[in-house]
């Protein structure tokens, strides 16, 4: 599970940082990538040329190597790593994550993380009893850090209580838990509509809508950082993806949208349709400028648009998934249900405008998955990011 992955483990001051070699020799031993970031009173507790040796990196700890010059850059690091292990992670550091001090390049990596971060604090029993601690560690678990746990027993001070370092070998299989639960969705392609569509009027004008993608971009991160083969039929948005598993096919109205979903659905095992598809577009859209000066208003016929969701639910075979959206004003479980079986998914994700934080260009959303068999699961206001690990996970559970 670990194999390839590219982890930062990051040591901080503690006694049990002699304890890190050993991590970092199960990681490498487990076909990770390892790049060791020592805060500065890490090095007092165990020597740079041990990680650097088991890991073959270089250890990082300063912002810049002093006699090159050559700068290290914590959003680099950041954006490489697959995993942030710190290990151990003293009360200070705690600390300094906790509230963003940001004062050494360890602390400053941890900011700039866009991977899941782990926690193994060390400490003596008292400090780990103290309430900054404990407060502290309650931020860092709310910024969505997986904390392992400390244990009890013999401390370094010879005193007896909770704060060792959870044993190198168990921090490993921690982490080849996470990653098996995250590689659920290897080998699958994994189809995603997102964004508006724009239905042009004339070269400089179109019908659209407030559609910002966020929703479907966060389902295509997901299903590729769970392993998949994402392809991302967007329309015209702003946001953009980062990982290197989703291809973007970029379009622009609902029939261009139809084309490529449809295309990228032959092979699909499971497709969301988390576009907001404009329901019509102009029948005719002029091909110059319609000019203003001495015309009267235009009218603008307008013929129905196809439904992507409903023609996919037409061609869907044993196997494939189909998961649609709806946002709905009023009625919403009863429409939503009607939508389902009208266009042939087995899944409908619900988002109302009546609740705060839902819908279109926020950064949060509050659904409601409903099944074919007509269960219904409401969660409550999340990010959109962890409301596409919820989908996923239904997803998963259910197909
Ligand atoms: O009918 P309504 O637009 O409310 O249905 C919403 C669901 O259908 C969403 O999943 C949306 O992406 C999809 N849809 C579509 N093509 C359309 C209209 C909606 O794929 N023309």
């Amino acid at each position: 599970m670990l194999d390839g992955k590219h982890i930062i483990l990051g040591i901080t001051g503690g006694i049990a940082a002699y304890k890190s070699a050993m991590l970092a020799r199960l990681l490498v031993k487990a076909g990770a990538e390892v790049q060791v970031i020592m805060t500065p009173a890490a090095k007092e507790f165990i020597a740079p040329l041990t990680l650097s040796t088991l890991t073959g990196n270089p250890v990082i700890s300063e912002f810049f190597t002093a006699n090159t010059g050559e700068w290290h850059s914590h959003v680099d690091l950041g954006l490489w790593a697959d995993a942030m292990v710190i290990a151990p992670a003293t009360a200070s550091s705690i600390g300094k994550m906790a509230n963003g001090i940001a004062d050494n390049m360890l602390i400053t990596t941890y900011l700039s993380a866009k991977a899941p971060v782990f926690v193994a604090p060390a400490m003596d029993l008292d400090m780990m009893a103290h309430p900054s601690t404990a407060r502290n560690l309650s931020y860092l678990r709310s910024y969505g850090n997986h904390i392992i746990e400390a244990r009890s027993g013999e401390l370094a001070s010879h005193l007896v209580g909770k704060g060792r370092m959870e044993e190198p070998e168990n921090i490993v299989a921690y982490l080849e838990v996470y990653f098996s639960r995250h590689n659920d969705l290897t080998g699958k392609h994994v189809m995603i509509t997102a964004g508006p569509t724009y239905e042009k009027i004339d070269p400089v004008r179109f019908i659209g809508n407030y559609s910002s993608g966020k929703m479907g971009y966060a389902l295509a991160e997901e299903a590729a950082k769970r392993g998949a083969r994402v392809t991302l039929v967007s329309g015209p948005v702003s946001t953009s993806v980062s990982h290197p598993s989703i291809s973007v096919v970029r379009v622009e109205s609902a029939v261009q949208m139809l084309a490529a979903a449809t295309k990228a659905f032959a092979d699909a095992d499971v497709a969301i349709l988390a576009a907001a598809v404009a329901d019509y577009a102009p029948a005719e859209p002029s091909e110059h400028k319609i000019k203003r000066e001495g015309n009267e208003p235009p009218e603008i016929r307008l013929v129905k648009n196809p439904d992507i969701a409903a023609t996919l639910g037409q061609l869907k075979k044993d196997g494939q998934h189909l998961v649609g959206f709806a946002l709905e004003t009023d009625n919403e479980m009863a429409n939503a249900a009607d939508k389902l079986k009208r266009k042939n998914l087995d899944m409908i994700v619900l988002n109302s405008l009546k609740d705060e934080g839902a819908g279109f260009g926020t950064d949060t959303n509050k659904i409601t998955i409903i099944d074919r068999d007509g269960t219904a699961v409401s969660s409550s206001l999340k990010s959109k990011k962890e409301v596409a690990t919820d989908i996923f996970d239904h997803i998963i559970a259910k197909f």
